[in-house]
């Protein structure tokens, strides 16, 4: 079993009264801006999660992904560890501002997985505290969606009712939560176009890591995405992607001539927008 390490000392749980959370305990005190502590009451599992935690990087991504659907592409995206599915209700929610599930588009696929059932069943539940609108960054609660004037992000994308606060359901109903299980488990029926893996590899056995990373790269059919602050040790992960002869992007390691090569190399794929992006690793698959 995989245990995740708690890094806060002793906050304190605030009660949430709706079935979904009887096994799992929600800390609204913050311990990184934006996001929420929760720990399950079945095992030694623990998160940190939140919704929009990577906005821009979640935004570029859907953006992109809605310009290829809408030129007829059918694209798919695997985020995990889906934990309580915030992140993969923001991402959905992306998908539906940058107009992915659009009828004139090709189909679009956002699937999750994670191992600890209870974070799974309080996203199939689709009740979140209203707390968490409220640790949003400071930056993401006026700015995520400025162009529909007068409704946040919110009253847009999330209904709220009984004291909680839920994605849209016809929203909800397009992402597929896979049943409880570890990745290494994982065996999808065709790689995915694009996986993002965020702040699991910390939580992991360093010495498995190169095999970690591998294994989620044979999960994705044209990039993989880690967050740099996952593992502070960028130089395995980079190590690990050349190795399987994928392209390694990390921003935060060029130059600017490395960023122009980079440019050159990505924009074929459409995908040097990532360069904007210094708090993603991306592993992308040359063609
Ligand atoms: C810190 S949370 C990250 C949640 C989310 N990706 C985010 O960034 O907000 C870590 C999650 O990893 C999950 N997890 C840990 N080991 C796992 C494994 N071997 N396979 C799948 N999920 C795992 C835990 O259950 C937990 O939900």
């Amino acid at each position: 079993m995989t245990i995740t390490k708690s890094r806060s000392k002793n906050p304190k749980a605030t009660p949430v009264a709706h079935p979904a959370w009887d096994n799992v305990l929600f800390f609204g005190s913050q311990e990184q801006e934006g996001a929420c502590r929760i720990k399950s009451l079945c095992g030694e599992f623990v998160g940190t999660t939140g919704f929009f935690r990577y906005r821009s990087f979640q935004s570029a991504l859907a953006k992109h992904m809605a310009e290829s659907a809408r030129q007829g592409i059918p694209q798919s995206q695997l985020e995990f560890p889906g934990s309580i599915g915030a992140g993969l209700a923001s991402t959905a929610m992306f998908l539906e501002h940058h107009g992915a599930y659009s009828e004139s588009c090709a189909p679009v696929r956002l699937e999750g997985i994670d191992i600890h059932e209870p974070f799974r069943d309080i996203f199939l539940a689709n009740a979140y505290p209203l707390q968490m609108r409220h640790i949003l960054r400071s930056g993401v609660k006026h700015d995520v969606f400025p162009e529909r004037s007068g409704l946040s992000f919110f009253d847009a994308f999330m209904v709220a009712s009984d004291g909680y606060m839920g994605l849209r359901p016809d929203i909800h109903r397009r992402i597929t939560y896979h049943p409880s299980q570890d990745f290494r488990d994982f065996k999808p029926d065709t790689p995915f176009d694009y996986v993002t893996c965020f702040n699991l590899l910390r939580h992991l056995d360093d010495r498995q890591l190169r095999d970690n990373v591998l294994k989620i790269l044979s999960f994705a059919h044209s990039a993989a995405f880690f967050n740099v602050a996952d593992k502070p040790d960028q130089s395995s992960v980079h190590k690990a992607i050349e190795n399987m002869g994928y392209i390694s992007v990390n921003t935060a390691q060029m130059d600017g001539s490395q960023r122009d090569a980079m440019a050159k190399r990505l924009k074929p794929l459409g995908l040097d927008w990532l360069l904007r992006h210094s708090d993603i690793h991306a592993a992308v698959r040359p063609f």
